[in-house]
């Protein structure tokens, strides 16, 4: 048993109360961090380049399809749900070889995300943790959430604690479910990313919702598909920067606003399959409609996304768990159902990856230019 996991009394009587009876997950007894290398540091002054157009050759196009290195070891490989998510067991991230890797991509593109359990990558450092993910592609820099104090920058942390309730806070007064894809503001939104848990709340909650953004697209009629494809969205990270502002003083702002004009439907580079690529966190208008027209279809879409239970799936984590999924063909949403003030500890490792690829590029055929009153408006 890991150093300060509880586990359960084996008395069998029936007066016991269930909760002498639960499973705890690992806590240190004095209270203090598993992994206080990982707490969350904040620098108002910080400020970092932005990583600039590069070119994205996705691992996942090396990949054998057979996974014969990255199965090589797995004692067991179980699908969450049929549309997303694989739980494979016996294979330890740290140790797989780049063709290893490779085969990671493409697992990742085509089941949306990976879990795997019992992982020592949490235990390795910095340098090798980013080494792994950054064979993915360049890896990201947050424009506000906080990294190690004592080291990369590219560690997103995720801290949740009484001690810190700076992101809890952040969500008062709204639902904290909100399904998005990391970072699709940017030019070259994020692919094959990491998650790594090292502290879970006390009992139960905390888990991530996976939904597919593939199997969301193709439940779709195909009428309706037709007329999403070649549409394109403006994505911004403004309601994220306003929400940071709020810090006062303390606020971090490392780089300038993202704003980006994305496909509503895009082509995984190497599965090319079609994903419905629009968030209800960053994905604010469709470019050419009318405010209400925009409005209205996205509000589709974003219900469509979050009502529909039977193409997600839901992690639940462990100290040493940790996600891999693809961001180009899921969203995904926090849940922030444990008790105020219990720890929630993790980080993030998120490598960028292509330009998204329209699955199809609409024709202008004139009509709006046409039109004064809305060339006048710029509405075309
Ligand atoms: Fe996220």
């Amino acid at each position: 048993m890991a150093p300060g996991l509880t586990e359960a009394p084996t008395s069998t009587s029936v007066d016991e109360p269930l909760t002498s009876k639960l499973i705890k997950r690992q806590k240190n007894e004095d209270g203090s961090p598993l992994y206080p290398d990982y707490m969350p540091f904040y620098d108002p002054l910080e400020k970092v380049e932005d990583i600039g157009e590069f070119e994205h050759f996705d691992a996942g196009h090396r990949a054998d399809p057979k996974l014969p290195n990255l199965l090589a070891n797995a004692t067991k490989v179980a699908d969450l749900s049929p549309h997303v998510g694989t739980e494979i067991e016996g294979v330890q991230l740290s140790r797989l070889s780049e063709a290893g890797l490779d085969e990671l991509a493409l697992l990742t593109a085509k089941r949306g995300a990976l879990v795997f359990r019992n992982q020592d990558f949490s235990d390795i450092g910095f340098k090798a943790q980013k080494k792994i993910v950054g064979h993915f592609g360049p890896l990201h820099i947050h424009g506000w959430a906080p990294h190690p104090a004592a080291g990369s920058e590219a560690h997103m942390i995720i801290y949740d604690h009484k001690e810190d309730l700076r992101v809890r806070r952040s969500w008062k007064g709204r639902s904290p479910v909100q399904w998005h894809t990391d970072q699709s503001p940017e030019p070259q939104p994020p692919g094959t990313t990491f998650i790594c848990m090292l502290e879970s709340p006390a009992s139960a909650g905390g888990d991530t919702l996976v939904s597919s953004s593939v199997a969301a697209f193709n439940a779709l009629s195909p009428r309706f598909r037709k007329r999403l494809e070649g549409l394109t969205a403006i994505h911004s990270n403004n309601d994220g920067v306003s929400q940071e502002l709020k810090n006062g003083d303390g606020a971090v702002m490392r780089r300038a606003h993202l704003v980006q004009e994305h496909p509503v439907v895009i082509l995984h580079p190497v599965t090319k399959e079609k994903a419905l690529y629009v968030n209800p966190v960053y994905t604010k208008r469709i470019v050419g409609f009318d405010q209400e027209e925009s409005d209205y279809l996205l509000g589709f879409l974003f219900d469509h996304i979050a009502k529909r239970q039977d193409l997600q799936c839901r992690v639940r984590y462990e100290t040493g768990t940790v996600l891999v999924w693809d961001q180009r063909v899921t969203n995904h949403s926090q849940t922030l159902d444990y008790p105020a003030g219990d720890r929630r500890h993790a980080f993030r490792l998120t490598p960028l990856a292509n330009k998204p690829i329209p699955s199809l590029v609409e024709e202008d055929d004139g009509e709006c230019a046409e039109d004064f009153a809305r060339v006048s408006l710029g509405l075309c």
